[in-house]
């Protein structure tokens, strides 16, 4: 099914904005959150494909207007604002690129509440993409820039909003790098 034409010119400039992102894993993780959507659900509709591309946007903003980690003190409350703003973003992107309001508003939803998951099937799927590509594509780079002790925090805050679903896939997945398929094993 051909993309409709919003998705195509938010999807082009989304794509401009994360090549600049300061994090090295953001442009390669938004693609793998995609490809997990789609794995999971081959026929997952446009809406929620765009949000798993545009959910972490924030990131990718320059240093005054994006959220940073050290003005907060409880990681919970960093990654609420975190989502808020990468909303914000995706839904400006998604008006200037002719999207539909009922569009906008769900792809606002779905950013918004990615860190925590929530009653709809979309929102399960999308939380579920997210945590799988947190573990088999940004770990090495997080572990590398974090080091050791914060990437475990990482892990286990992470393996709190694992699904089933998500856990034995985890749990299967053939890790390049064996070190740190240990410490997602000893962790899930
Ligand atoms: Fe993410």
């Amino acid at each position: 099914m051909n993309a409709p034409s919003w998705f195509v010119h938010a999807r082009r400039a989304l794509e401009r904005m994360l090549a600049c992102s300061r994090v090295p894993e953001d442009p390669g993780h938004a693609r793998d959150v995609e490809r997990w959507l789609l794995r999971l659900s081959p026929n997952a509709d446009w809406p929620v494909r765009y949000a798993a591309l545009a959910h972490d946007v924030d990131r990718a903003l320059p240093d005054d207007q994006r959220v940073r980690r050290e003005d907060f003190l409880d990681f919970d409350d960093f990654k609420a604002a975190h989502a808020a703003n990468s909303a914000r973003v995706a839904a400006r992107l998604l008006r200037e690129a002719g999207a539909p309001v009922s569009v906008v508003c769900e792809v606002t939803h779905l950013v918004l509440h990615h860190e925590t998951g929530g009653e709809s099937a979309e929102l399960a799927l999308l939380c579920d993409a997210d945590a799988l590509s947190f573990y088999t594509h940004n770990l090495p780079f997080y572990l590398l820039r974090e080091g050791e002790n914060e990437a475990v925090r990482r892990i286990r805050w992470g393996a709190r909003r694992l699904s089933g679903r998500a856990r034995q896939i985890l749990a299967r997945f053939p890790f390049a790098n064996p070190i740190i398929g240990q410490m997602v094993l000893k962790e899930i």
